[in-house]
């Protein structure tokens, strides 16, 4: 394959604290070898359109601190499957033929699972495809761990030391919702750094009675609050609760879980309970000096495989190097919070309940 001279760039799917640290430093990584980098708008609907801009060392000043994305993202795009009304058409040629008359060489693709599945399938049309993989809720297996993380875990984890005063104020059961779909991460991490009493994790099914029964222990000690925190995924033990897993707008709605979770506790244990939906806020923001360095690594490495030719891979943290992975492994599963864990085990000891 000749060297590339115009590499494009897209961020999809959820934004999240760092996308703008990776894009300046592939910018920056791909002027030294005299490439231009374009990126596209708003995931891949701006390579449907041909929605593209030419990414200047100007345009990428200023924007390491930054949340967000510059470009623009989507999680509701997939050209292999355009949805119009009813309608749902296969529009990955349009996507192809564009790339090709932009005269585009490589593609970076930053994003999640959604995101590399999409690259994968374009990969395997011939478009070359370097990913970088992101989420705030770290359920990457490739990788240790994903830039965004660790802003979202900070996010998060100051709600929880906001909450404490005011739970304990008014001897009140906080029950705060935060995100992680599939996997507990964000929860996990925040819920023993924040000093919380319940976590509820995808990956641990809970019973709500024993989350009763461990609030009015902490009651009957006379520790008269309690910070329950609750991953958007949790589940009870024997399925979901009803409409749980479509209801997922990350407001604080009647059947949002932890408003479930908050009026069951009330009832049951007769405590004054409040329930919070963190939402957004965990994916604005800027980005922590880990998120910063560790997506300017991704963003550099990223550029570097395409300088070798190192199509199909994703850029992936290990060990604490920056490996290439193959994409396809990449995307084959998630990772879920291992049950059987130092972290948990740590929770665990920590008298932190899970609800099992
Ligand atoms: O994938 C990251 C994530 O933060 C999930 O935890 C959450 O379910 C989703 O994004 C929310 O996305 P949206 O922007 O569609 O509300």
């Amino acid at each position: 394959m000749p060297e590339p001279k115009k590499l494009a760039m897209l961020t999809g799917g959820g934004d999240c604290p760092g996308l703008n640290a990776v894009i300046r430093a592939a910018v920056m990584t791909a002027r030294n070898y005299g490439w231009e980098v374009y990126g596209v708008r708003n995931g891949f609907a701006g390579l449907l359109r041909v929605d593209v801009l030419r990414l200047s060392r100007e345009k990428v000043k200023g924007i390491l601190h930054t949340g967000g994305t510059i470009l623009g993202s989507t999680n509701k795009v997939d050209p292999f499957a355009v949805k119009a009304g009813t309608q749902v058409d296969d529009q990955s040629d349009l996507v192809i033929e564009n790339f090709r008359n932009e005269g585009f060489e490589a593609l970076i693709t930053i994003g999640g699972d959604g995101t590399q599945n999409i690259a994968y399938k374009f990969l395997k049309r011939g478009i070359p495809v370097v990913g970088v993989p992101k989420t705030i809720d770290n359920d990457v297996s490739a990788t240790e761990v994903t830039f965004g993380f660790d802003t979202a875990v900070a996010t998060a984890t100051d709600a929880l030391d906001k909450l404490h005063p005011t739970a304990e104020s008014h001897q009140r059961v906080m029950v705060v919702e935060v995100m992680g779909r599939n996997a507990g991460w964000i929860a996990l991490h925040s819920g023993i750094a924040g000093g919380a009493d319940v976590i509820l994790i995808p990956e641990i099914p809970f019973d709500i009675d024993k989350v009763c029964a461990k609030v009015r222990v902490r009651y009957e000690m006379g520790r008269n609050f309690a910070i329950i925190v609750v991953a958007e995924g949790a589940l009870p033990t024997g399925g979901e609760f009803k409409g749980q897993l479509e209801d997922r707008r990350h407001e604080a709605t009647e059947s949002s879980l932890c408003n479930r979770i908050a009026q069951y506790i009330r009832r049951d244990t007769g405590h004054d309970v409040r329930a919070i939906v963190l939402g957004h806020l965990q994916r604005g923001g800027s980005p922590t000096t880990y998120d910063r360095l560790l997506g300017s690594r991704y963003g550099a490495a990223a550029v570097r495989l395409v300088r070798d030719g190192q199509f199909g891979k994703m850029v992936a943290l290990r060990g604490g190097e920056i490996v290439a992975v193959d994409l396809h492994d990449a995307i084959e599963r998630m990772k879920a919070v291992p049950v059987v864990s130092d972290i948990v085990q740590t929770a665990r000891d920590l008298g932190i309940a899970f609800g099992d």
